[in-house]
């Protein structure tokens, strides 16, 4: 939801920003822009695009310009259309103040009418170019000083960074609800949304919180709250390498990120057994109630979630939609958890409906992969996914690494709530430790499910069906189809078709059955010879040697067996391998698909 980048240091700072901004763009991507104090005469040259990074680049390809300090934005637009006007950065009527902004100014109409009394001209529809000509209105020779002055007329979300020619050896940058880290460097600092954007130059960060307001210059960083009191802060290292923001040989980051899919299982199963959460789960002991809370993908897998924590920790599960959990009468009491799912940790409904649940008295805990998110800081307890940064906007390895987090929570809760033996925990511990090596021989099928997406790529509708732990897979087969190949799919629970959905089927309707060798196989059959009798084309994720379901099937991709509970964890992997072929076939742009973002900032 736009990406923000600034630098101040000895490096002309255009190819600094142009580089951040290439990392930031799966969080926007409709217009782009640059602002940079010229080394020549000390004024501020803006310069935006509509498009992409790279007609942005192409705009300033063979342009000497050079300066500094600067900022950089890629916008996913809320207020007003994607024009050069609306992109970002903003500068000021007398040209002083340019500033980047990520997140809404809810109070802006307000702002706006009260600058535009004063004379204030506004060139944009946008709520961010209130806070410019603020800074203009209220600057008193003190950058520091006249930010957090602004910072406190200002209602909402935002990330904001600022630059100004009266002060040019400083960058100024604010946080209160969207995401904001300083990258620390040798005589040059940086701001990004987020750290991959200047993983290139440094593993040190300070991960800023709401409220607070940083004073950057090229040797130096002070953090302050939004009374002008100092805070201090503890730098964050990451070990990552620069190559998990690659693309690393494959054609696309979805495509590198369902092929690393081994690895992060693996690293996700490792991560949970070395930082486990004594307290957490000793929390657990006394819980009657849990709501998991989340967002798209990450909804899905709060609902495979449901099924391990019911079986094994025997708590009573509700999973809900973060957007609508927030504004529905819940109940809540000491005995009550909140479970918040995201993989960015910024997703704003889930960030604010877990806070307000935290205010009414819920434990709250967080499960998250971004490291030092909002949602991790904002949780009693976190747990982490261990994916590394993911970058298609499409969720792939995050989704299986919540799944095997949220399966090994369910067995430490039940181990602790005793209610399961040692014995089942230690049966479903084993076999999950062969899941990395099914899954790897899943993605050695992908010429195989090409030449089912070639077959069917032209369809206009999909339908996905699951019945009871696989039930959320064919949501989330469905929702990966529709985001990344604009083709209408839905999912369903396969028991339910006949009482109306059945209608939908003829011959001309690809119907994706999830149907493993579990205990629920011989009521899946029955439901997909349903839609055979109807005509529909059945394509089957089933389990080797499950010769049966070939007399059904137009198509079959074979999954390696495994227990009962864990094929959620297998079964999807077919669908975002499915997806991602149907979707490149079609020339869709996987990484980036129209309308969307990575991070959901705003409500
Ligand atoms: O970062 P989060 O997990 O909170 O994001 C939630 C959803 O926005 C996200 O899963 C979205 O649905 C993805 N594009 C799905 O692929």
């Amino acid at each position: 939801m736009c990406g923000i980048i600034g630098y101040i240091g000895k490096r002309n700072a255009v190819p600094v920003l142009l580089y951040g901004l290439q990392r930031l763009e799966y969080r926007g991507y409709d217009s782009a822009g640059i602002a940079v104090v010229d080394n020549e005469n000390g004024k501020i040259l803006i310069e935006k695009q509509v498009g992409k990074i790279k007609d942005l680049q192409e705009h300033l390809w063979g342009r000497n310009i050079n300066g500094h300090l600067g900022l950089g934005h890629t916008r996913w637009a809320t207020h007003g259309s994607p024009t050069v006007e609306n992109a970002h950065p903003h500068i000021s009527q007398g040209g002083k103040f340019a500033i980047v902004h990520n997140g809404i100014i809810e109070n802006y109409m307000e702002l706006k009418k009260y600058l535009q009394e004063k004379g204030y001209k506004f060139k944009s529809e946008t709520d961010t170019e209130v806070i410019a000509h603020l800074l203009e209105d209220e600057y008193n020779g003190n950058l520091l000083d006249t930010a957090l002055k602004v910072a406190k007329k200002l209602e909402g979300a935002y990330a904001v960074g600022i630059i100004s020619t009266e002060e040019p050896d400083k960058i100024i940058a604010i946080k209160k609800g969207s995401p904001l880290i300083i990258g620390l460097g040798k005589e040059e600092n940086f701001i990004a949304s987020d750290i991959p954007a200047v993983l290139e130059y440094t593993k040190d960060f300070i991960v800023l919180e709401d409220g607070e307001v940083a004073l950057i210059t090229e040797d130096n960083v002070e953090v302050y709250n939004l009374e002008g009191q100092k805070v201090q802060k503890k730098p964050l290292h990451v070990t990552w390498d620069v190559s998990v923001a690659e693309k690393g040989g494959y054609k696309h980051f979805m495509q590198k990120e369902i092929h690393e899919q081994p690895r992060t299982i693996g690293d996700t199963l490792a991560g949970f057994s070395s930082s486990k959460n004594e307290e957490l789960f000793d929390m657990l002991k006394d819980i009657n109630r849990l709501y998991i809370i989340a967002c798209g993908t990450s909804f899905h897998a709060g609902l495979v979630g449901k099924f391990w924590i019911e079986k094994f920790a025997r708590i009573p599960v509700e999973v809900d939609y973060a957007s609508e959990y927030r504004y529905r009468d819940r109940i809540i009491d000491e005995k009550t958890a909140v479970l918040g799912i995201s993989q960015s940790g910024e997703t704003a409904d889930t960030r604010f409906a877990l806070l307000d649940a935290k205010k009414e008295g819920a434990k709250t805990i967080g499960l998250v992969n971004v490291v030092g998110s909002s949602l991790s800081r904002e949780s009693d307890y976190v747990l982490y996914t261990y994916c590394g940064p993911e970058i298609g906007v499409a969720a792939t390895k995050t989704f299986t690494a919540q799944l095997v987090t949220l399966l090994l929570f369910a067995l430490e809760a039940g181990l602790k709530r005793e209610t399961i033996s040692k014995e089942e925990y230690d049966k479903i511990h084993e076999a999950l430790l062969h899941i990395p090596s099914k899954v790897e021989e899943i993605l050695k099928k992908d010429d195989e499910i090409k030449d089912i997406a070639y077959k069917y790529m032209n369809a206009t509708d999909f339908l996905f069906l699951g019945r009871n732990i696989n039930y959320p897979i064919a949501l989330e087969g469905a929702l990966k189809l529709k985001e990344i190949s604009y083709i209408h799919a839905e999912g369903y629970p396969a028991g339910e078709m006949k009482h109306g959905p059945i209608a939908l089927i003829d011959e001309k309707l690809p119907v994706v059955s999830v149907i493993p060798k579990d205990r629920f196989y011989e009521k899946m059959f029955s439901n997909v010879q349903e839609v055979k009798a109807r005509k529909g084309k059945v394509i089957s994720v089933a389990t080797q040697d499950d010769e049966k379901i070939k007399e059904l099937s137009e198509d079959v991709i074979y999954i390696p067996q495994t227990e009962d509970i864990l094929y959620p964890i297998l079964t999807v992997i077919p669908l975002q391998m499915l997806s991602y072929h149907i979707a490149t076939l079609l020339g869709k742009d996987v990484d980036q698909p129209r309308n969307l973002a990575k991070t959901v900032t705003v409500e």
